[in-house]
């Protein structure tokens, strides 16, 4: 298996499930790394972390889709290159675990639609396009969630599930024109949005253990980055249009 894409972007690289794809793909023989998100801040303490000259930055906001072609012309300019991968690890939630249903203002639902949905649409959309013009190959691998088979009463549920919905519906047409394109849905991750959750990444606990899957055990952003890594990888290709769950036994919540 080897990298299909060698010059990938990694929205959302500078922290958690992003940031573990960043450090797998670098392993796998990425020739240019680029992290991309809003604050240039924790990119920079991302990219000293990854000691590699391979490790570029870039801010960026998916949210502004008027700003993707720009984003995309800084990523050429600082690599010299142009990149054949995406990965798309941003996304938001609200505060953790504080799904406020029904009573969602207007304002919230555009914040997490934009960046966890219209955002990640017009950025396939528009990386895609870009190479079919430039007649180049490539590969997109978006982080989904688990959240898009639960019933959450949760408008990032919603957005999670019409991220997979967007793979299901183009991926045969991207593959067609020699993109590929798939998702990861993980389960409960550690890290990221959900911090301070690593004693229970170590296996079943007997006096304590995690219980919204079956490994009970909280999955490791380095596990799914390994499934990430698979579908960047020529192994991908057969994958096109594929929804990989990764919720540790559970297609639902067991909880
Ligand atoms: N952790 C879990 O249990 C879990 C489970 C299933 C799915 N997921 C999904 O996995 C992905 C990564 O989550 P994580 O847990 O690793 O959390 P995280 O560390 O908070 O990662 C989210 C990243 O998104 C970036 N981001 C947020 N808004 C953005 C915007 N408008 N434009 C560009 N970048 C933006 C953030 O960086 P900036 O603040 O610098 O913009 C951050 O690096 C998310 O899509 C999440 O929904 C997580």
């Amino acid at each position: 298996m080897e990298l299909r894409a060698k010059r990938i972007i990694v929205a959302g690289g500078g922290t958690g499930i992003g940031f573990a794809a960043a450090e797998r793909l670098l392993d796998g023989g990425a020739e240019k790394i680029i992290l991309a998100s809003r604050n240039e801040e924790k990119l920079k303490q991302a990219k000293e972390k990854l000691k590699s000259d391979k490790v570029y930055i870039c801010p960026f906001d998916i949210s502004q889709c008027g700003s993707h072609e720009q984003f995309f012309k800084d990523v050429d300019e600082i690599t010299g290159d142009t990149a054949d991968g995406l990965v798309i690890a941003s996304g938001l939630n609200f505060d953790g675990g504080n799904w406020k249903g029904f009573n969602i203002s207007e304002s919230d639902w555009d914040r997490i639609m934009d960046t966890n949905l219209k955002g990640v649409f017009f950025l396939i959309r528009n990386f895609a396009n870009r190479l079919h013009s430039m007649n180049r190959k490539g590969n997109i691998c978006v982080v989904s969630s688990i959240s898009a088979h639960r019933d959450l009463l949760s408008v990032y549920q919603i957005s999670k599930n019409a991220i997979s919905g967007i793979v299901h519906a183009y991926g045969k047409h991207l593959c067609e024109r020699g993109i590929v394109l798939n998702c990861v849905e993980p389960g409960t991750t550690e890290g990221g949005m959900l911090g301070g959750l690593e004693k229970y990444t170590d296996g079943i606990r007997p006096g304590e253990p995690w219980n919204d899957n079956s490994i009970r055990r909280v999955i490791r952003p380095e596990e799914i980055a390994e499934v990430i890594y698979f579908l960047m990888t020529n192994a991908g290709e057969i994958m096109s249009g594929s929804c990989v769950l990764a919720g540790g036994g559970c297609k639902s919540i067991s909880r």
